[in-house]
């Protein structure tokens, strides 16, 4: 019984599944240059705008730039481990498939489920934070709207009376992407590629301005930017170097999202070369400009000002571009934008897999006749993300998107591993360098971060690993493809509990 939980699919069949045709299969429709927007659009959105104020004034001071750096090569480690796994089994379930061909249907199961956290909670937290930007926008232009856009309602749940505030923005944008999302993976990418033109260009402009600032100004950056790593204030967390620490577990939010391009792997066009590009690439950009922004952020202000909703903004406005909130706005909202749509085409993929393996009812895994996307549960997601948008508090919801998402990278970087033991003859069309060291440093990384993060998120993370343990024992378990198969016969390439 324990032997069969630990079921592996095996490599051969996910091969055959990743090479089928015909249209019953997602469209191969994506290149190099769609999957590295897919990327940059996933990653650039609230962390960077919102985040790297707070967590400068909050925890590390300037030293924010070295959170970054910390936060950013842990990406970089799991970023490695995806690709090997993008590249060898270029199939649309990502971490959940990995976990599957490695450690077994349990470990598959409870990724997948976890991966629900951070593509599906994650576009509803960058939902909520969306609709704040756009209601500054609107402020910007004095415009008065002739409704509420966050009416409270009266709920009561387990008997306890709360009010609840409908963030009617939020909702809108989760339903917009998703009629997008609906009618076609070309056209999503299409979409993605214009919000990300305009972020990327609202970040270098930001960069050359501030740059241009920096150099006839170098004094007063030499002022904001001392003592480089504040002192510690006699609390763990509170500047010096566990304040440092502390910030990269709080900006770890900013690059979320490179994996997402893991699960266009079966609508990409090439992906045993395009894979560890995209996934490798977006993470790399994102990190050069990630450092750029957080110093010269740092010293055009002093990081004890930059507690406020748009330290961006206020940045651009402090070197006297009176347009910056304007600018930053703008970018804020295409930005979080291609977050959202991003998030919620891995979520649809992920899912679609699991029901093609039996994990999940049939209805999950049926594509539109026409746009040959998943429809019905691009919409499910689309309504469960809209609704979360909604009600939940945006802290709770970033936390369990980090938990989810860090728990998919220990285990990604733990299969890389698990493999090359258990098969090194695989053919890999790109190899993850150093194994072992890089999966360890990796999962070290995720760990930590994740031990950083607070009770209420955790007790949020156990009742949904919890649910999803009742829809495997009572649904997933009887339904799956590999136990049927297992029922059926011995048949001898399927391996078990190896
Ligand atoms: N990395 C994404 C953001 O910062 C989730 O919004």
């Amino acid at each position: 019984m324990a032997s069969k939980l630990f079921a592996t699919k095996p490599i051969s069949n996910i091969l055959a599944e990743a090479e089928g045709a015909g249209e019953h299969t997602l469209k191969r429709a994506l290149g190099p240059v769609n999957l590295i927007t897919l990327g940059i659009g996933a990653i650039i959105g609230a962390g960077i705008f919102v985040l790297t104020g707070t967590a400068a004034a909050q925890f590390a001071g300037p030293a924010i730039v070295i959170s970054y750096m910390i936060a950013g090569a842990g990406c970089v480690f799991a970023g490695l481990c995806y690709a090997e796994f993008a590249s060898m089994l270029p199939i649309a379930g990502s971490a959940y498939t990995y976990g599957y061909a490695t450690m077994g249907e349990l470990v598959a199961w409870i990724i997948g489920w976890a991966l629900v956290l951070e593509y599906a909670f994650g576009a509803a937290t960058v939902a909520v934070g969306w609709s704040g930007f756009v209601s500054s926008l609107l402020e910007f232009f004095g415009t008065k709207l002739p409704f509420n856009a966050t009416p409270s309602v009266a709920l009561t749940l387990f008997g306890h009376p709360f009010k609840a505030q409908v963030d009617i923005f939020a909702l809108s944008a989760i339903v917009i992407i998703t009629i997008v999302l609906v009618v076609g993976v070309r056209e999503s990418a299409n979409f993605n590629s214009g919000a990300v033109m305009i972020k990327v260009s609202v970040v270098l402009v930001f960069i050359g301005l501030a740059l241009a600032f920096a150099f006839g100004h170098w004094h007063h950056m030499m002022t904001n930017w001392q003592p480089f790593i504040p002192r510690n204030r006699g609390h763990f967390g509170q500047f010096g170097w566990s304040g440092i620490m502390r910030g990269a577990g709080v900006v770890f939010f900013a690059y979320i999202g490179f994996d997402a391009v893991s699960t266009a792997a079966q609508e990409a066009k090439n992906p045993q070369k395009d894979m560890p590009f995209g996934i490798l690439g977006s993470l790399i950009v994102c990190t050069v400009l990630y450092i750029f922004v957080a110093g010269l952020l740092t010293g055009i202000k002093p990081y004890s000002s930059l507690n406020v909703p748009a330290p961006v903004a206020d940045g651009a406005a402090a070197i006297g571009v009176r347009w910056g909130v304007l600018l930053i706005d703008l970018g804020a909202i295409a930005g979080l934008a291609s977050v959202m749509l991003v998030m919620l085409l891995g979520q649809s993929r992920v899912l679609y897999t699991m029901s093609c393996d039996g994990l999940l009812w049939k209805w999950v895994g049926r594509l539109h006749p026409r746009f040959r996307t998943p429809y019905i549960i691009s919409i499910v997601v689309g309504t469960f993300a809209a609704l979360l948008a909604a009600f939940l508090p945006i802290t709770l919801l970033g936390e369990l998107v980090s938990l989810g998402t860090l728990l998919a990278f220990t285990i990604v970087c733990l299969g890389v591993w698990v493999l090359r033991v258990r098969q090194p003859e695989l053919h890999r069309p790109f190899r993850t360098p150093w194994v072992p060291v890089v999966p360890i440093c990796g999962m070290i990384v995720s760990l930590a971060l994740m031990l950083s993060l607070d009770e209420p998120a955790w007790i949020g993370f156990g009742s949904w690993l919890i649910i999803g343990q009742i829809i495997y024992f009572t649904y997933s378990r009887r339904h799956s493809n590999v136990q049927r198969a297992l029922a059926a016969a011995t048949k001898p390439d399927v391996r078990v509990g190896r």
